[in-house]
């Protein structure tokens, strides 16, 4: 079989999940790394086992023996790095969100359409065996129509002052914080489990923590930070915020997003209420789905091949009882998007699980709304009708 080589642009947290995942799929090379600097990127490659090391993305891309590129920067240089890599004919697997705004995104769709190449984006968590059950159920009919759709994502590693990301920089993480950068998941989420996409918002975002102690020295997302010098920074972009939601199919909906809740580490959960029963998946146990029902006892599905409908159970690799997790969903999704890039027959019936250049752009119209209509003062915005400025 045809190997095929990968590059990946930006080695920092989540980097390493890619390298991981796609090390898994024993069809794939990990032949480059490149970091914003020669010394900083062999750093990174010797660490992670990766034979070259570049000191700019330009080179990477340039490399004849890599054929896709995954880019896990930070949210202010995916459109340069993601053009780069299609003007060499590229395939690109971008970490979300794939731009920080809407005509950014719209610029790295078109982009990707005229490349004629595959183009991802990992909304990794799409790649859960028990999501794609909830999937399967909700299209099948499982829970009959659906009218509520709700949950959140919440987590507390922005909630100290001292805690400090390139993601509260409007200028590296965009306008909105918490939604673009989590939000963006749990939306995405929900409408490829529910098949619904999110068509007015109405938000309410707050900042919390409105001054923070920033790093002199850029510390990776999650990294605990020392006693090091540091400057207070004025922080405008929101670190909590509560949305409602309408869907295309008429579902009510509605999403708490945070970064600054005590005691949630990756606190993401949706709800789907239909009319005939109800479905309610949490990442932090995501070996079980709860099922709900008004005339029979309500169920714990837990996670076991054996159990799970035909497609789902594509997403299961290990028996019952053998947890499955974050890295696992991670690396479904390669899966799905290296089948597709090597041509391979599709391992499932149905299509594959992971998000496109065309959902990305849909998220940035999402996470634009919901910026909209906050500023408008909490009023209903429809989904791709306020279009944020450019940066490119
Ligand atoms: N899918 C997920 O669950 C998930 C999780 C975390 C982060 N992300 C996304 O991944 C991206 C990276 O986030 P992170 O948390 O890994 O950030 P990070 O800060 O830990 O890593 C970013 C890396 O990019 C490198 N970099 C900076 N400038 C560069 C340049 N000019 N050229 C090459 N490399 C450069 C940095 O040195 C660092 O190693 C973001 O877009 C983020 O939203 C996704």
């Amino acid at each position: 079989m045809k190997r095929l080589g990968m590059g990946l642009v930006g080695p920092g947290f989540v980097g390493a999940h890619h390298i991981d995942a796609v090390r898994r799929l024993g069809f794939v090379d990990v032949v480059a790394v490149a970091a914003s600097s020669e010394a900083s990127a062999r750093r990174k490659a010797d660490a992670l086992g990766v034979p070259k090391a570049y000191g700019s993305f330009e080179d990477l891309v340039a490399d004849p023996d890599i054929h896709v590129v995954h880019n896990t920067t930070p949210n202010y240089l995916h459109v340069p790095v993601i053009l780069a890599a299609f003007a060499q004919g590229k395939h690109v697997i971008s970490d979300k969100p794939l731009a920080t705004t809407v005509a950014d995104a719209r610029l790295l769709l078109d982009a990707a359409n005229q490349a004629g190449v595959v183009h991802a984006v990992t909304f990794n968590y799409r790649g859960n065996p028990l999501v794609q059950q909830a999937r399967e159920m909700i299209a099948g009919g499982e829970l009959g129509a659906v009218h509520f759709i709700h949950g959140a994502y919440l987590q507390d590693w922005l909630l100290q002052a001292t805690d400090y990301s390139w993601r509260l920089d409007p200028e590296k993480g965009g306008e909105s914080s918490a939604v673009g950068d989590i939000g963006s998941h749990w939306c995405d989420l929900v409408q490829h489990v529910t098949g619904q996409r999110v068509v007015e918002v109405l938000a309410d975002l707050t900042t919390v923590v409105g001054t923070r102690l920033k790093p002199s020295s850029s510390t990776e997302a999650f990294a605990q930070s020392g006693d090091e010098a540091r400057e207070s920074v004025r922080v405008h972009s929101e670190d909590l915020a509560t949305i409602l939601l309408r869907f295309e199919d008429g579902a009510k909906g509605s999403v708490s997003v945070g970064q600054v809740c005590a005691g949630h580490k990756n606190g993401l959960w949706f709800e789907v209420n239909g009319r005939r029963a109800s479905v309610r998946w949490e990442q932090e146990r995501q070996n079980e789905l709860w099922i709900g029902r008004r005339d029979t006892a309500n169920a714990v599905l837990a996670k076991d091949p054996s159990l799970l409908g035909p497609v789902a159970r594509g997403y299961a690799h290990l028996p019952g009882g053998h947890q499955e997790a974050w890295a696992d969903a991670f690396c479904n999704v390669m899966r799905d998007i290296y089948d597709v890039i090597a041509g391979r027959r599709p391992a499932h019936p149905r299509p594959p699980a992971f998000a496109t250049f065309e959902d990305g752009y849909h998220s940035a119209c999402v996470v634009d709304a919901v910026l909209e209509s906050h500023r408008r003062g909490a009023v209903w915005c429809r989904v791709g009708a306020a279009v944020s400025k450019a940066t490119a």
